[in-house]
């Protein structure tokens, strides 16, 4: 139940006893962090927002809850400090990113241990996190620069007309973040969008503040001035619609129903957004995939972050020659998994984040099981490891009638099919709204990539999991059909917080008629213009 507190008194553990913390943490520690966040001093009653462990179910801190008045200064405080800011040489902005990596790299252990602690992850699956914050600041640091230069295109007329295309940033920057990657989701879209000259206000998820407020602590003693970014932990519905009403430009991560409510209140107001949202992942396995490799990738892509992942694979499309033999080692690799609550780096998977999700997929699973589906493996929770845990899962024999062959599941559980030629298991692979990520395993690359290629989805990732082609920081990354809009990563993900400007100066002669010449003419000397023109390869 959400009780009330003032912003002073705002953090305490849970029934009087001290929660079980990480090594890393103390209640000091979080009482610490929680300065990072931007509450407006004169609010004094608050909802509490109140964290919980996972791995335990116990409350770890609570803390008080944004409200929409913090958000509009926010924007105030953002929007006074911006212009200075984009005026700054890239090269001077960039700097501060480059510490930033350095920073974060080496106070990593406390990352890992807020974000297990909040999320319930696996110490590596957290440390991917930190990889990725350090390869999104490392690429936009070195990289932004050249997506944002001025260009020079060709005028309309050669030579009399010079062209300048700017990118000025869009302003002050909204970002809704989800908790499955606390860490990554509240930053890595904020860094681009501050170096493009932008200052940014987040909203982080309402069940993992803390590690986004390392995240914001951590830029600002890397240099970032104080009011260019400012997080404000809080409700969804409660903080969303001043975000939108104050934004120039929203960025949202999360489920694709509140992906489509953020994209209508940002059309009232015109202003752009980019959004990624769910998926339903397919992998496909060729006749002629490695099957070690492939089924090892399929634990890796299916069980990361026990599948709380925008891009991990929920159905898998096995070549009948391979269908058996895979489901065989899949079903012996899965138990022998290392599914566990802890801190150390042995766990292979932990935690579901909440008691929502642990509801969602024992739904999804009792309806498979209910409408005909087989369980070869899991299909249960594990309440004996704690309260939200359910096991790997496997499934054959799911149909269309039950809701995970097409709805996002969000948890460590995949479907398998057999497929008979590569054409139906691209039409297999494609039969779905969505279109975030795959993969193709096969030993013939060439094969593998011009399946890929067939699949409607931004991301594709050829013998290896999820992690290529989102580690990949250069290259795009984002959604087809249901699965969003925008793209985060490479040139687009920084140019999307930026406007397009385009300068043309005419030199010499008006596009005009001159010196009393009659208007056919005129129309007669750009008729011939424009013939010569598409014949000048140099010049169209
Ligand atoms: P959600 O979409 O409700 O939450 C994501 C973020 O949006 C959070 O910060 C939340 O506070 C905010 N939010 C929620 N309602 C809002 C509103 N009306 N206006 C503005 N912001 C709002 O996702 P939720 O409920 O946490 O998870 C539900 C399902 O969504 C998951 O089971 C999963 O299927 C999907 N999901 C997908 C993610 C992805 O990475 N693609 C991430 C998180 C959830
Ligand atoms: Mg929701």
């Amino acid at each position: 139940m959400p009780t009330t507190s003032s912003v002073l008194d705002a953090l305490h553990t849970g029934n009087g006893q001290p929660p079980t913390l990480p090594p890393t943490l103390s209640a000091e520690r979080l009482r610490e962090l929680a300065k990072a966040a931007t509450y407006l001093e004169t609010t004094q009653e608050r909802a509490s927002l109140v964290v919980k462990a996972p791995f335990s179910g116990e409350t770890v801190a609570s803390l008080p809850a944004g409200a929409p008045e913090d958000v509009d200064e926010a924007f105030r405080r953002a929007r006074a400090a911006q212009k200075a800011w984009a005026a700054r040489p890239y090269r001077e902005r960039a700097r501060i990113f480059e510490c930033y990596h350095d920073l974060v790299l080496e106070r990593h252990e406390e990352a890992l241990d807020l974000i297990q602690l909040e999320s319930g992850k696996t110490r590596y699956d957290a440390f991917l996190e930190v990889g990725d914050v350090a390869l999104v600041s490392r690429y936009y640091a070195y990289h932004g620069a050249a997506a944002l230069a001025k260009k020079h295109p060709l005028g309309f007329v050669p030579f009399l007309t010079s062209v300048e295309v700017n990118h000025p940033p869009v302003g002050v920057v909204g970002i809704i973040a989800p908790w499955n990657y606390p860490l990554t989701m509240a930053i890595t879209d904020a860094i681009p969008a501050l170096l493009a000259g932008n200052a940014v206000v987040v909203k982080p998820a309402e069940q993992t503040p803390f590690t986004a407020l390392w995240a914001a602590e951590l830029l600002y003693a890397a240099g970032l001035p104080r009011d260019l970014l400012h997080m404000i932990p809080g409700d969804g519905p409660t903080l969303g619609p001043s975000l939108i009403a104050n934004a120039d430009f929203l960025h949202f991560t999360g489920s694709t129903e509140v992906g489509k409510l953020i994209a209508r209140q940002a059309s009232e107001r015109l202003i752009g957004c980019s959004l990624e949202l769910g998926g339903k992942n397919p992998l496909v396995v060729l006749d002629d995939a490695d099957l070690h490799k492939s089924v090892d990738g399929a634990i890796r892509d299916c069980f990361a972050s026990a599948g709380q992942l925008c891009v991990s694979i929920e159905r898998i499309y096995i070549h009948a020659s391979l269908f058996d033999a895979f489901v065989q080692r899949f079903k012996y690799k899965i138990e022998a998994m290392n599914v566990a609550p802890g801190f150390g780096w042995d766990v292979e998977m932990g935690s579901l984040a909440s008691a929502e999700q642990l509801d969602k997929v024992t739904e999804h699973v009792e309806d498979a099981k209910s409408k005909g589906a087989n369980v070869i493996v899991g299909g249960h929770p594990l309440p004996h490891l704690g309260p939200f845990f359910y096991a790997p899962t496997v499934l054959t024999g799911v149909t269309p009638e039950m809701t995970l062959y097409t709805e996002e599941t969000f948890g460590p559980v995949v479907s398998v099919y057999p497929f008979a030629t590569d054409d139906e298991a691209v039409e297999l692979a494609n039969s779905t709204a969505y279109g975030l990520s795959a993969g193709v395993w096969s030993t013939n690359i060439a094969r593998a990539r011009s399946v890929a290629r067939l699949l409607e989805c931004g991301t594709v990732n050829v013998n290896e999991t999820y992690v290529a082609a989102w580690g990949s920081t250069a290259a795009p990354m984002g959604g087809f059909k249901q699965s969003g809009l925008g793209r985060r990563h490479g040139p687009a993900g920084i140019l999307k917080y930026t406007e397009a400007q385009t300068v043309a100066t005419q030199h010499l002669l008006p596009i005009a008629p001159i010196a009393g010449m009659a208007a056919e003419a005129f129309a007669g000397a750009v008729l011939t213009g424009l013939k010569i023109l598409k014949r000048l390869p140099g010049l169209r």
